[in-house]
C-alpha cells in the first residue's frame, strides 16, 4: 500500500464568529506539536475564511505550519447574478486552499444532485484548489444493505474526469453517523474505504491509489486512533470535534 500523508479536517458548518479566532489561535499553536506529517486544515463558515486564512500567514510566518483554511461550498460559477453565493475564485481570493463539495447537509438541505456537486468540484478546480467530496449512505440505505450501490454511484457522479492525488480528496461520511455519536465498526469503515480505494484506482489509475480518503462522522478524540488505523483511512473529517481546539488537536495526535 503506498504512503499517503494524512490529513486531519475539520468543518466548521453553520458555527463561528470573529471571535472564534481565539480558537484558531490555539489551533496554531499546538500545530507545532502535531507530527509535521500530517496536514490540518480547517473550513470556518465563509465569512472567516479571508480573516482565518491572513491569522494562518502571521502565525506560521518563519515556521513551516502545515496547517490550512478552506470553504464549505461554492458555486458552480466563477461569477453573476446568483444572489448569495460564493464562486470558488472568491474563496482562493480569501485564501483558502479547499472547498468541501458534495456534503450530505448540502445535498439533503439545498437538493444538490451528484451532477450539482461535480460541476461544484470542476469549480474548485478551475479556481486551483483542492476538491474534498463527500459520499455516504443514509440509514435506510445501509439497512437496505445499498451502502457500497449507493457510494459508487455517488463516485460516479460526484468526481469530474481529470482528479489527481494533489486536486481531490474524497470524504466518506455515513449519514447515520454524522452528529449522532455513532460511528460504523471499523470493519465496516474497512469495507467502504476498501472500495473506494479501488474504484479509484480502477478510473484514474496510480493517482487513485494515492488520493486522500477521509471518515467522517462523530469522530472524536476517544474513537480516532481506532478509526485513523484502518486501512485506507487516510485522514478525518470532523464536525462538532473539530469547534474545540484541543479536541482537533487530539484527533490529530491520534494519526
Ligand atoms: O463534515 C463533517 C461532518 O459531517 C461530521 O460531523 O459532527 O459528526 O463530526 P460530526
Amino acid at each position: 500500500v503506498p504512503a499517503v500523508r494524512p490529513l486531519i479536517a475539520g468543518n466548521w458548518k453553520m458555527n463561528g464568529l470573529g471571535e472564534s479566532i481565539a480558537e484558531l489561535d490555539a489551533m496554531l499553536d499546538g500545530a507545532a506539536q502535531v507530527s509535521p506529517g500530517i496536514d490540518l486544515l480547517v473550513c470556518p463558515p465563509a465569512t472567516l475564511v479571508a480573516s482565518f486564512a491572513a491569522r494562518v500567514v502571521d502565525k506560521a510566518a518563519g515556521k513551516t505550519l502545515p496547517f490550512a483554511i478552506g470553504g464549505q461550498d461554492c458555486h458552480a460559477n466563477a461569477s453573476g447574478a446568483h444572489t448569495g453565493d460564493i464562486a470558488a475564485e472568491m474563496l482562493a481570493d480569501a485564501g483558502a486552499a479547499a472547498i468541501i463539495v458534495g456534503h450530505s447537509e448540502r445535498r439533503a438541505d439545498h437538493a444538490e444532485t451528484d451532477a450539482i456537486v461535480r460541476a461544484k468540484a470542476q469549480a474548485v478546480w478551475r479556481a486551483g484548489l483542492v476538491a474534498i467530496v463527500c459520499v455516504g449512505e443514509t440509514q435506510g440505505e445501509r439497512d437496505a444493505g445499498h451502502t457500497l450501490d449507493v457510494v459508487a454511484g455517488m463516485l460516479a457522479g460526484s468526481l469530474p474526469d481529470g482528479a489527481t492525488a494533489a486536486n481531490l480528496v474524497v470524504a466518506y461520511e455515513p449519514v447515520w453517523a454524522i452528529g449522532t455519536g455513532r460511528t460504523p465498526t471499523t470493519a465496516d469503515v474497512e469495507e467502504v474505504h476498501g472500495f473506494i480505494r479501488n474504484t479509484l484506482s480502477d478510473r484514474f489509475g496510480t493517482a487513485g491509489e494515492t488520493m486522500r480518503i477521509l471518515y467522517g462522522g462523530s469522530v472524536k478524540p476517544s474513537n480516532a486512533r481506532e478509526l485513523l488505523a484502518v486501512p485506507h483511512v487516510n485522514g478525518a473529517l470532523i464536525g462538532g470535534a473539530s469547534l474545540k481546539a484541543s479536541d482537533f488537536l487530539a484527533i490529530a495526535a491520534g494519526c
